[in-house]
């Protein structure tokens, strides 16, 4: 019945979640409430780890790409769990550190990197960057010879892949703005520079074709052009990659109707053909990486809101409106992203009609899901709104001044930990003078 198997109905018909009392969870922090099931994390990571120690050989690894969901206490969990990490922001970087993380372990993403970034990644010795661009692999070159460093890189190329998902979280065709492409042969040129310049360590190539995909079939595609490239390499340059970086995208199931996805099926997969392949070209088979952010946390999470007001119209709509929003989750604003949407309170009613999810914005266009089955919701119930963990807190804004909800984590031992405070007025005001 359920699209995850951390959920259940408690003996009192309420919605639980990761074993907890959803509703006495909202009464006890208030709404809108984002709630984390730590334990499925840990669980999902170590399952990304076995799967591509099993599958691609040893040294290979998940790095949690952590834009789907950063605050200090994921870098920790990440820590414990001697996950990677990527991140694309000297504000990433910062929290990273600030909660203990490792810096050798982490991979620095991003496509705009400003001097100033360089200047930070180099001096905290992160493990490795992740090239988008000539001007910045040069200008990595200097800052890294002024600082008497040798900089391990891997260079962000674009395999030319359309992996069949919303086009804005498409990322590996050719006209991306991301990497630098294979196709118009001017990957092999950031090849011959990157290894032309002496304070830099090219270490291999990194791709990311898109995110939320479903099929196995295109990182495997991916993987097969990302190889052919590696041959080329060593046949144009006697270039040995020793890491090969696929990036993430995984799907998730949002809704009933997506399937459940096998990770460690869909990693054995794609081990099998780069073994086939590593033999076939002639190539050693390099150290594999991997950046899974949403199938790391999405399903982990779930955000709470309380009802405030239900409008029929009658012969057109009805609204139910909640005390959050577009503010803590703007994915159906921006991509009509399918959400499960239930009554915490009363999640075995059955539906009187489809009701539309209103967030409290000054914008119509501010909706969490439309038409979904509810059984006559009204002022003071519970909303509970399934599969948020990822992109969900990391894209919340303050637009109409609303405050950011607070994070708590559910660990498999049965304790609770505020991890993330509401944010009050007085936080969102604090820069102004
Ligand atoms: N690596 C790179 C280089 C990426 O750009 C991304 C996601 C990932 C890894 C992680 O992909 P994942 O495993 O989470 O699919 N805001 C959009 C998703 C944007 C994804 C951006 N890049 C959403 O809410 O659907």
């Amino acid at each position: 019945m359920w699209i995850c198997d951390n959920l259940s109905i408690s003996k009192e018909g309420r919605l639980t979640f990761a074993g907890r009392d959803a509703v006495s969870l909202a009464e006890k922090y208030g709404t809108p409430l984002m709630l984390l099931d730590e334990g499925r994390i840990r669980r999902r990571c170590r399952e990304y780890k076995k799967a591509m120690e099993e599958s691609f050989g040893g040294g290979s690894m998940p790095l949690y790409a952590s834009k789907a969901l950063c605050f200090k206490e994921i870098y920790r969990i990440m820590r414990d769990e001697n996950m990677g990490i990527d991140v694309v922001s000297p504000g990433e970087l910062y929290t990273a550190k600030e909660a203990g993380f490792p810096l050798e372990n982490a991979y620095f993403h991003g496509n705009c990197k400003t001097d100033e970034d360089i200047r930070l990644g180099v001096s905290e010795k992160i493990g490795c960057f992740i090239c988008d661009n000539i001007e910045e692999i040069t200008a990595l070159n200097e800052e890294a010879g002024r600082q008497g460093r040798k900089q391990k890189v891997l260079l962000r190329l674009t395999p030319g892949i359309d992996p069949h998902t919303h086009a804005a979280i498409s990322t590996g065709k050719v006209d991306s703005k991301f990497g630098v492409a294979i196709e118009t042969g001017q990957a092999k040129d950031f090849v011959k520079l990157a290894l032309s310049l002496p304070n830099i360590r090219l270490a291999g190539f990194h791709c990311h074709i898109g995110s939320q995909i479903f099929e196995y079939k295109p990182f495997v595609d991916a993987a097969e052009i990302m190889f052919k490239f590696i041959a080329e390499m060593k046949t144009e340059f006697g270039y040995e990659t020793e890491e090969l970086n696929l990036g993430g995208g995984m799907g998730v199931r949002y809704v009933e109707s997506q399937p459940t996805i096998d990770y460690s099926a869909n990693i054995a997969g794609i081990g099998k053909t780069l073994s086939e392949m590593s033999g076939r070209l002639g190539v050693k088979m390099p150290k594999i990486l991997m950046e899974p952010g949403r199938s790391i946390v999405a399903d982990s999470g779930m955000t709470l809101y309380g009802v405030g007001g239900v409008k029929r119209i009658p012969g057109f709509k009805n609204y139910v409106s909640i005390d959050g929003g577009m503010t803590d989750n703007p994915r159906y604003a921006l991509y009509q992203s399918e959400y499960t949407v239930l009554l915490a309170n009363r999640p075995t009613e059955k539906a009187d009609g489809e009701y539309t999810v209103a967030g409290r914005c000054c914008e119509s266009g501010d909706l969490i899901q439309e038409n979904v089955p509810l059984p006559s919701p009204k002022r003071g119930d519970i909303l509970a709104v399934l599969t948020t963990g990822a992109y969900n807190y990391s894209m919340a804004s303050h637009y109409n001044r609303i405050p950011k909800p607070p994070i708590v984590l559910l660990s498999e031992d049965g304790g609770e930990k505020l991890a993330v405070r509401r944010e009050t007025f007085e936080d969102m005001a604090r820069n102004e003078l």
